[in-house]
Parts: C-alpha cells; sequence; structure tokens
C-alpha cells in the first residue's frame, strides 16, 4: 500500500524525503495526525492540534527537469480546490504561488521541495496542510487564518475529505506530468485570486508593486511595474485593498 498513516511524526516532508532516499515508490502519501516540527515556507513553521488538519505529503518521481518542478505546486493546489468543492461545496481559491484561501483568508499551505541534479528530478516531496476543523486562530493569526469549520459552521469528515484529496492531487499530479503545463494553466488561471489585481509583491530584498498580469508556464509570477514587465519565482503576495 502506498498511503501511511503516521499518528505522529516530525514533519511529513522530512519523513517523505527519508522513505524516498530509502526507495519509496512514485505516489506514496504520508498522512500525519500530529506534527511536532511541522514546517512551512521561508523557513516558517506550521502546527495544528489533533484532529483540527490534514497534514499529508506526496512522494513523486516525474523523472522530469527540474524546471518543471515549481508548477506541481499548481497541480496541488488544483487538487485541493477540487477535494473542497466535492466534499464541502465550497469554492476555494489560489493565491499564488501556493496558498489556497476563501474570503482572503488561508485555508491550505503547500510546501513543495525537491532533490535533483542538473538535468533530471530524483523525486519531489509535495506536503499540504489544510485547516479542517479549528474553531478559532490564535490572535496573532486571526485575521489570517481560516478553517473549513469556521466558513461551514459544522465539523467535517476529516476521512472523507482526506480521501478525495488523495485522489484529486494525484489525478492533477499525473495530468500535470503527462500532458504538461498546458493540461493546467488555464484552470489554475481562472481560479487565481491575484490575476489581474494591484499586488504587493516581496520577493527576498525587493518589494515591488503592479499589476499581476498572469504566470509563466514555469511558475513564475509575472507582474507588471512601473519599471517594466518583472517575473518572480518566489516571494510573498498581498493584494493591495
Ligand atoms: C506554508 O503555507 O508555508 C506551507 C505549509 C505546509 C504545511 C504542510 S503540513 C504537511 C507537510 N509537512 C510539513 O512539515 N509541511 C507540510
Amino acid at each position: 500500500e502506498r498511503i501511511h498513516y503516521l499518528q505522529e511524526i516530525d514533519s511529513t516532508n522530512e519523513y517523505a524525503k527519508k522513505m524516498a532516499r530509502d526507495g519509496a515508490p512514485d505516489e506514496s502519501v504520508y498522512i500525519a495526525e500530529l506534527q511536532t516540527k511541522g514546517k512551512g515556507r521561508l523557513n516558517r513553521g506550521w502546527t495544528a492540534g489533533i484532529g483540527e488538519a490534514i497534514q499529508m505529503s506526496v512522494l513523486l518521481r516525474p523523472g522530469f527537469e527540474p524546471a518543471k518542478a515549481p508548477a506541481i505546486t499548481f497541480a496541488a493546489a488544483l487538487g485541493v480546490i477540487s477535494a473542497i468543492r466535492q466534499v464541502c461545496g465550497l469554492e476555494a481559491k489560489i493565491k499564488w504561488p501556493n496558498d489556497v484561501v476563501f474570503g482572503g483568508k488561508k485555508l491550505c499551505g503547500i510546501l513543495t521541495e525537491m532533490s535533483s541534479d542538473m538535468d533530471q528530478v530524483e523525486y519531489i516531496v509535495c506536503g499540504m496542510g489544510l485547516n479542517v476543523n479549528q474553531e478559532r486562530f490564535p490572535p496573532e493569526i486571526a485575521d489570517k487564518a481560516v478553517s473549513l469549520r469556521m466558513i461551514t459552521g459544522r465539523r467535517i469528515d476529516r476521512v472523507r475529505l482526506c480521501a478525495a484529496m488523495i485522489d484529486s492531487v494525484t489525478s492533477y499530479f499525473r495530468k500535470y506530468i503527462l500532458h504538461g503545463i498546458d493540461s493546467i494553466f488555464d484552470e489554475y488561471c481562472s481560479n487565481s485570486v491575484i490575476i489581474g489585481k494591484e499586488i504587493r509583491i516581496v520577493g527576498g530584498a525587493e518589494t515591488m508593486t503592479g499589476l499581476c498580469e498572469g504566470f509563466s508556464k514555469q511558475g513564475a509570477l509575472i507582474v507588471r511595474t512601473a519599471e517594466g514587465i518583472r517575473e518572480f519565482l518566489a516571494g510573498e503576495v498581498s493584494v493591495r485593498g
């Protein structure tokens, strides 16, 4: 079986990378009830209590070149919003590069890591943390985070949602790996909350503002700034109100 349930682990991404180095197969899935050292992007952490979240990592061995890895996150985000739509009937959206949001607040974060040499990816680990049954968040993140329970007013069956998520993320991964970015690009763009909006992007040391024109086929963000068109491969975006 390729689906592994862990009661407690440091981080499902770290565990999946360890398993990858030990030869675990393509599409292995690692799900944890509790993470003691959950990781977020940009060296941040990720925490959730027992029963509250879905925390999973999928190991992929796509055998393509490293430049194709960032857009794996696009496929993951599409899989997550599709599972949320099927199980909860909610239309969640995507905030580049990797957040699934609802009403301007974050529902799910995605952390994609890879190991590769110059011309081939050895493996990719795509980790997703979805806020499901939290009733509230600590004050420091209360204005940024939301859970499915807070939106619907109902407790969500995590087993059903988790099964739908495994199905839909793996099918979007396959679609992207077999048929390329064109097979998912329009759907990604039509679910983006920042396309056509005035945004601020903090990318490394620089902060820029401009109009989000769209995305490149490698997963970069394209912004029309006062100095011209700029592309960002990573960064933190906010929509200017
Ligand atoms: C982010 O929003 O910065 C990304 C958060 C990713 C969290 C998930 S939970 C499952 C997987 N294991 C981790 O340690 N992180 C990801």
